[in-house]
């Protein structure tokens, strides 16, 4: 132990170090207030043992200077005072001292005084280092509680997209069914109406050849007949009906491909199979994102795509089409009334670089730095989690590419995805 004896009076100094120096401490002397002080922050002594009335600064002063001083292992204070009066003793303990010996003293009775002063600081040093362990096993569990929410919520995220999958799956199933025979019966149609057109035209033609002087041979019965039939043609427009109905099946058969389509995406957007690593279209990862979200997007953005030829990339196909949702519904988001999202792709060296673009409100320059945080969300409570970018962060560092933001407040927000793309 390190002991610092402050003493003015050579003589009484000389006392206590023959008292303390019988118990193999290390001593330090100072002959006043100041110089203890000095010392004191050189070499942080596990005991001070100091008179009161020093020249420069006394033992009250320096006692309250060293509990002020915020020194992290305790300090144990012995003064040294001629005086006992109980007012004087209140001002010891105030000043923050631990104990206190009248002179004159016997050697015995402050050696008795250092050992329960070792006693004690012993005390005070492994309470302070249960509580320094206790901050650090608090701070250990916030950090893994925090961990656990975020890890929840990428899951939570996950699975969203598995049942949107495993829903798509079963309804891309009972879809396609009803879907397959209308449009083989539009198939048909088709075929049946040309021939029925077909038929038409040539009636048409004989109730025409049947017009003018060859109407007189007919019975008057015929003649009226005839006649009303051209009346109701007429009236119905029949030229007309026998050029839009083809047109009107051509509409019908695209709306069941369009349909199909829709289905198609949704199961291969979030498709169980594909959360296996795999070659993915980028490209084609896009547009069946965009099909699944833009009933979100269409009333807020006119969508552009200009999607260049790019390789295509390693990795998971879902987790890539989670990235994009994600990117497209923070971009629609930003979006107040109506605005414009661009989508592009092109290839950049052996790079497939994704850039989505709104005129959203873009993103104010403190924030920039946050948006991949998990849990920065500047929505209302219970509208954004903060995990969307977080996550879109994580799925493209797993796919060794960058991920980045520009924005200009009150003008848009860029986000650009580069991934490496496979080349050869
Ligand atoms: N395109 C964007 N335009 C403006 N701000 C954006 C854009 N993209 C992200 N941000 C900002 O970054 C924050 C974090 O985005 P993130 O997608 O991680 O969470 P969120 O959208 O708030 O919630 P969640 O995605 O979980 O619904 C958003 O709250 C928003 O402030
Ligand atoms: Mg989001």
């Amino acid at each position: 132990m390190k002991i610092l004896i402050a003493e003015d009076d050579y003589v009484s100094r000389l006392l206590v170090k023959k008292a303390v120096g019988k118990s193999g401490h290390d001593i330090i002397e100072a002959e006043n207030g100041r110089l203890a002080w000095e010392l004191f922050l050189e070499q942080s002594p596990d005991m001070v043992i100091s008179d009161w009335m020093m020249p420069e600064m006394d033992g009250i002063t320096l006692c309250q200077k060293i509990r002020a001083s915020g020194k992290k292992a305790y300090s144990y204070i012995i003064l040294l005072t001629a005086k006992d009066k109980m007012t004087d003793l209140v001002e010891v303990f105030d000043a923050g001292a631990d104990d206190y010996i009248v002179k004159p003293f016997k050697p015995d009775e402050l050696r008795s005084r250092i050992k329960t002063g070792e006693r004690i600081i012993h005390l005070e040093r492994s309470h302070h280092q249960l509580q320094e362990d206790l901050i650090l096993q608090n701070g250990k569990l916030d950090e893994a509680l925090r961990e656990l929410k975020i890890t929840q919520g990428h899951m939570l995220q996950s699975e969203k997209m598995a049942s949107i999958g495993q829903l798509a799956a079963g309804v891309a199933h009972e879809i396609n069914n009803p879907i397959g025979f209308i449009g083989s019966n539009l198939e048909a149609l088709k075929d049946y109406m040309e021939d029925v057109n077909e038929i038409l035209s040539r009636y048409q033609k004989l109730g025409r050849s049947l017009a003018g002087p060859a109407e007189k041979s007919l019975s008057a019965e015929i003649k009226e007949a005839l006649k009303a039939i051209r009346q109701f043609e007429e009236e119905k427009d029949l030229d007309y009906l026998k050029k839009d109905i083809p047109e009107l099946l051509q509409d019908c058969k695209e709306g069941t491909r369009r349909v199909g389509k829709i289905v198609a995406d949704l199961k291969s957007f979030a498709h169980p199979g594909n959360d296996r690593q795999m070659l993915v279209d980028i490209n084609k990862g896009l547009e069946s994102t965009l099909n699944v979200v833009y009933n979100e997007l269409k009333y807020k953005a006119a969508v552009t795509r200009e999607f260049g030829d790019i390789p295509r990339v390693e990795g998971f196909p879902q987790k890539l089409n989670q990235v994009f949702m994600n990117i497209l519904m923070n971009a629609a988001q930003a979006i107040e009334e109506k605005g414009e999202i661009r989508i592009e792709t092109k290839k950049e060296g052996d790079n497939v670089v994704v850039s989505v673009s709104d005129t959203g409100c873009g993103i104010k320059e403190e924030h920039l730095s946050k948006v991949f945080d998990p849990f920065f969300t500047t929505k209302e409570i219970g509208k954004g989690t903060g995990l969307g970018m977080n996550m879109a962060y994580n799925i493209v560092k797993e796919h060794k590419g960058k991920i980045f933001v520009q924005s200009t407040v009150g003008k848009g927000t860029t986000v650009t995805v580069s991934l490496p793309g496979k080349t050869g």
